[in-house]
C-alpha cells in the first residue's frame, strides 16, 4: 500500500470538543456541547477533513496508508483559543504605574498625570522595529504554549503615521514566521497624541494619511477607537468610525470601559465587536443586540484595574454573542492568559463552561468575523489543543493551571 503522508490522523482522545452546532448568540447549557469520546482527527493540508470515532477512522487511515500521530496518554482536545483583542506589541514596562494603582491612584489619575498609555507609547516609539518585532514574538510564544492558536493584536502606541506603521510591520513581520496566526488592528485612534491640540484634526489626519498606506500596504483590515472620556469623544468617534467603514475597513471599538456612549457608537458605526463593557447596563446591550454587535468582554483588564467585571450573564441572558478576550497590554491588563481570565470570569458572573469555551473559540472566531476556526469541523483549520486530562469539565475546574501540552496550527505540531 502507498504511503499518503499529507493525510495524518490524529488521536485517539478521550473526548473531544467540537464546539460546533452552537446558537451564535445568548445562553448555552452544557448539554448543549457535542462531546465524542475515543475520538480521532484527521487532517490533510491544514484543515480538518474527517473526524469520529479512533478506530474506524484508524481503519481508514490504514488502508489508505495515512500518516499516525498517535496520542499515547489520555487527553481532552479543544479547538485552538482565539484571543480577540490584544495590545501585545509595546516596549518597557508599567509595572511602576501598577504600583501606584493598587497603592490607590487610579488608572485616569495615572494617565492624567502623564503615565499610564503615554508613557508605552513614549517607549514604543523609542524601540527599533526589529527590537519591537523580538518583544512581540516572545509574547507570541507563550501565548502559543497556553493554547492560543489566533491573536489579535492592535497598534496605538505609536500615534504618529510612521510609528503607527511601525508597530504594524512589525506585526506583520512577527505574522510571517510565527505559528501563532496574527489579526492586526489599527489602533492609531487610542488616545490624542502629545504633539497634537486637537482631537478631531488628529482623526482626520489619520483618515487621510495613514489609513491609505495601511490599505495599500495590506498591514490590516481592521480599525479601533478609544472611546472614553479621557480619549476621544462619541461624535468625533462615529466621524471616524463612519470614514474608515467607507474605505472598507471592519470596525471594532473600546467601548463603555469607564462611562456608557461607545457601544452606542459602535452599534451606529455597524461595528463588528464593542469591547470592554465594565459600564454596559440593559439600555446598551439591547443596542448591541439590534445591530448584532459581538460583545467581547476583557476579565483582564478588571483584574488589572481591580474594578468589576463586565455583566457577562447579562448580556447573554440579553442575547448578546459573549466573546472574552485578555486585553493584554502593558498597563490595563499585565497577565495575557487567557484561559486563567475565561475561567475566573465564568466562577464570578455564572456562565455554564459551554459559554465560557465559547467565548474564547467559536464566538472569539466571530468577534474578529474569522469563520474558518473556532470549532472542530470538517473543512475548519486543524487548529487544535489537547490537555491532558480524561475530562474537559477539569479545564475550567482548574481555574487555568491546566494547560494544554499539545497545541497544532494548521495540523502541524508546534
Ligand atoms: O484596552 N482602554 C484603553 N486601552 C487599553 C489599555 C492600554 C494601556 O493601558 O496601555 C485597554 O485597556
Ligand atoms: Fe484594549
Amino acid at each position: 500500500m502507498k504511503q499518503d503522508n499529507n493525510h495524518t490522523l490524529i488521536g485517539p482522545f478521550k473526548q473531544l470538543v467540537t464546539m460546533a452546532g452552537l446558537p451564535q448568540a445568548g445562553p448555552i447549557v452544557d448539554e448543549e456541547l457535542e462531546v465524542l469520546e475515543n475520538a480521532g482527527v484527521l487532517v490533510y493540508d491544514g484543515h480538518i477533513v474527517l473526524l469520529g470515532r479512533y478506530d474506524q477512522l484508524l481503519n481508514i487511515a490504514q488502508e489508505k496508508g495515512y500518516s499516525l500521530q498517535k496520542v499515547a496518554e489520555p487527553m481532552v482536545l479543544l479547538p485552538g483559543l482565539i484571543d480577540a483583542h490584544t495590545h501585545i506589541c509595546f516596549a518597557g514596562s508599567r509595572a511602576n504605574d501598577y504600583a501606584m494603582r493598587v497603592a490607590g491612584k487610579t488608572y485616569l489619575e495615572i494617565a492624567r498625570s502623564g503615565g499610564g498609555i503615554l508613557d508605552s507609547v513614549r517607549k514604543t516609539r523609542e524601540a527599533s522595529l526589529v527590537e519591537l518585532v523580538e518583544l512581540l514574538r516572545k509574547r507570541c510564544d507563550r501565548h502559543l504554549t497556553e493554547g492560543v492558536t489566533t491573536c489579535e493584536v492592535k497598534s496605538g502606541y505609536g500615534l504618529t503615521t510612521e510609528e503607527e506603521l511601525k508597530m504594524l510591520e512589525a506585526i506583520q513581520l512577527v505574522n510571517n514566521h510565527h505559528a501563532l496566526e496574527l489579526i492586526p488592528t489599527c489602533l492609531a485612534a487610542h488616545m490624542r497624541p502629545p504633539e497634537h491640540t486637537d482631537s478631531r484634526l488628529y482623526l482626520q489626519e489619520v483618515v487621510t494619511q495613514l489609513l491609505p498606506q495601511i490599505k495599500e500596504q495590506g498591514l490590516a483590515n481592521r480599525v479601533d477607537i478609544f472611546i472614553e472620556d479621557t480619549a476621544f469623544n462619541e461624535e468625533d468617534s462615529l466621524e471616524y468610525l463612519n470614514a474608515a467603514r467607507e474605505m472598507g475597513f471592519e470596525i471594532t471599538v473600546h467601548a463603555d470601559q469607564f462611562s456608557t456612549g461607545g457601544s452606542r457608537i459602535a452599534a451606529e458605526a455597524g461595528a463588528v465587536s464593542a469591547d470592554h463593557l465594565e459600564a454596559s447596563a440593559a439600555a446598551e446591550i439591547a443596542l448591541m443586540r439590534e445591530a448584532s454587535v459581538v460583545a467581547t468582554v476583557l476579565p483582564g483588564a478588571s483584574l488589572g484595574l481591580g474594578m468589576h467585571y463586565a455583566p457577562a450573564r447579562k448580556m447573554l441572558d440579553g442575547g448578546l454573542c459573549l466573546a472574552i478576550a485578555t486585553d493584554w497590554n502593558p498597563g490595563s491588563a499585565p497577565m495575557g492568559d487567557l484561559l486563567m481570565q475565561a475561567a475566573l470570569l465564568g466562577a464570578a458572573e455564572k456562565l455554564t463552561s459551554a459559554e465560557t469555551l465559547a467565548g474564547i473559540t467559536v464566538r472569539a472566531a466571530k468577534a474578529l468575523n474569522l469563520s474558518d476556526r473556532g470549532t472542530i469541523e470538517k473543512g475548519r483549520l486543524a487548529d487544535l489543543i489537547a490537555f491532558p486530562t480524561d475530562n474537559y469539565r477539569e479545564i475550567l475546574y482548574q481555574q487555568g493551571k491546566l494547560k494544554p501540552t499539545k497545541v497544532w496550527k494548521r495540523g502541524i505540531e508546534v
